[in-house]
C-alpha cells in the first residue's frame, strides 16, 4: 500500500510559525516519524508539501485510476489542507474524483478556534477527521487510513 501525505500553505512554516498554536516540531520531523510509522506498519508512504492550490489538485489526481487496468499511484490520502480546508471545493472535488480513501488531518482543533475554521469543505469527502494531536494527528491519520484501507480491501 502507497499513502501521500499532503501538507498544505503555511505548513512548511511549521516549528516556526505560531508555535504556541503548532507546536515546535518542524515538517522534516514529522515526515520522518511518519516514514518511520509506514515501515512499522508494513506499507510505504510519501510526503509532500505545497502552498500552492494547483499543485496539491495535480498531486491528488496522481491517486486517480490509471488507463488499462494499471495500479493507482497511491491507495490513500492523509491531508492537511491548511486554511484551504475552509474555502477549497476544488481540493474537495479533487478527493472526491479520485476515490480513495483520505483522513483529513489538522495539528490543532480547529473546532476550538475562530469560527471560520469550523467549517471544513474536504470533511464530507474524508472518511474521517484527527485534529487537535499536534504532530500525533498525522500519525493518527496515517493508521486510520491504512486500517481503513485494508478492511475494505479484504471484503
Ligand atoms: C491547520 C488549521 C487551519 O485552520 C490553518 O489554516 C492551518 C493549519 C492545522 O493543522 O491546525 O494552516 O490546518
Amino acid at each position: 500500500m502507497r499513502v501521500l501525505v499532503l501538507h498544505g500553505p503555511n505548513l512548511g512554516l511549521l516549528g516556526l510559525r505560531e508555535p504556541s498554536i503548532y507546536g515546535t516540531e518542524g515538517l522534516a520531523e514529522i515526515d520522518g516519524r511518519l516514514t518511520a510509522l509506514a515501515a512499522e506498519l508494513g506499507i510505504e508512504v510519501e510526503c509532500r508539501q505545497s502552498n500552492h492550490e494547483g499543485v496539491l489538485l495535480d498531486w491528488i489526481a496522481e491517486a486517480a485510476p490509471q488507463p488499462n487496468g494499471a495500479p493507482r499511484r497511491f491507495d490513500a490520502l492523509v491531508i492537511n489542507p491548511g486554511a484551504y480546508t475552509h474555502t477549497s471545493i476544488a481540493l474537495r472535488d479533487a478527493v472526491s474524483a479520485v476515490g480513495v480513501p483520505a483522513v483529513e488531518v489538522h495539528l490543532s482543533n480547529v473546532q476550538a478556534r475562530e469560527k471560520f475554521r469550523r467549517r471544513s469543505w474536504l470533511a464530507p469527502v474524508c472518511v474521517g477527521t484527527v485534529a487537535g494531536f499536534g504532530p500525533d494527528s498525522y500519525a493518527l491519520g496515517l493508521r486510520a487510513v491504512v486500517g481503513y484501507e485494508r478492511a475494505r480491501a479484504a471484503k
